[in-house]
């Protein structure tokens, strides 16, 4: 695992943008996981004015979701299919038959998370995938307790996520209780992944991911065992670190 410190959002968002176009460019047909939530924003707006200038060829790409909230449809505004579209699909001209989804109404939940990961299978794996850091040290969905093998299913919230998620639901009432999420065995299994880290409030998260023990309780300790997994964070979430500190 590599980490690099960006200077600031700005600059993190930048980079994240110009990592992926640059691996997009040796793979054009590549199966990329992406996240929502704040942190990943600022990327997909860069890697939109990239596309823009020509930069980067996005008609073949096969697009994975990465997580969505249990009985939230398409036209929720609690979806995170919805935001996905607005930040990354759209402005990415990403077509609908481009995209495996994790359904949120689907079912039988329990069979759109095994079918997605035989979908993820078939394709040969992931080649990126674009993770945020969730404040208990979650991916995707992947709750603490989550070891390195768990496979795409159904989970419980933790309340931790449940009060993060308030801010993008209205209140933490309107937050589901349960949510789909890409497993902890395909996400470990990219080819490569990006992690995204902003802010001063991730810095004991990032600590405990970085330089903390590998364990199920801080389920993205597992990337210091992926080689090809880079940490991007900014020096706002960097600053507690023994890295950064020289
Ligand atoms: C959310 C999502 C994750 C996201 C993470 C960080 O709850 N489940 O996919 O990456 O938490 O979110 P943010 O970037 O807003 O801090």
């Amino acid at each position: 695992m590599l980490l690099t410190i960006a200077d600031d959002y700005h600059d993190l968002s930048r980079q994240a943008a110009q990592r992926a176009a640059d691996l997009l460019k040796v793979s054009p047909a590549a199966a990329v996981i992406v996240a929502t939530g704040e942190t990943p924003m600022g990327m997909y707006r860069e890697l939109a004015a990239l596309k823009q200038r020509g930069e980067v060829d996005t008609s073949r790409l096969r697009i994975f979701q990465l997580d969505e909230y249990l009985g939230v449809g398409d036209d929720d505004a609690r979806s995170l299919y919805g935001w996905m579209k607005r930040s990354f699909l759209d402005p990415l001209e990403i077509r609908a038959e481009q995209v495996v989804r994790l359904r949120g109404d689907a079912s039988d939940p329990s069979e759109e998370c095994s079918a997605f990961d035989r979908a993820i299978e078939e394709t040969g794996g992931l080649d990126l995938a674009i993770l945020g850091l969730g404040m208990n040290g979650h991916l995707g969905f992947n709750e603490p307790p989550s070891d390195h093998e768990l496979p795409s299913r159904v989970v419980a919230l933790t309340p931790e996520s449940i009060g993060g998620s308030a801010r993008y639901c209205g209140s933490a009432d309107a937050v589901p209780r349960r949510a789909l999420t890409a497993g902890m065995k395909q996400l470990m299994a990219a080819k490569h992944s990006l992690l995204l880290v902003s802010g001063e409030r991730k810095q004991s998260i990032l600590k405990r991911t970085l330089e903390g023990a590998v364990s199920p309780e801080v389920p993205s300790s597992y990337l210091q065992r992926v080689a090809d997994a880079t940490v991007l964070a900014d020096q706002d979430a960097a600053r507690a670190l023994d890295s950064a500190r020289g």
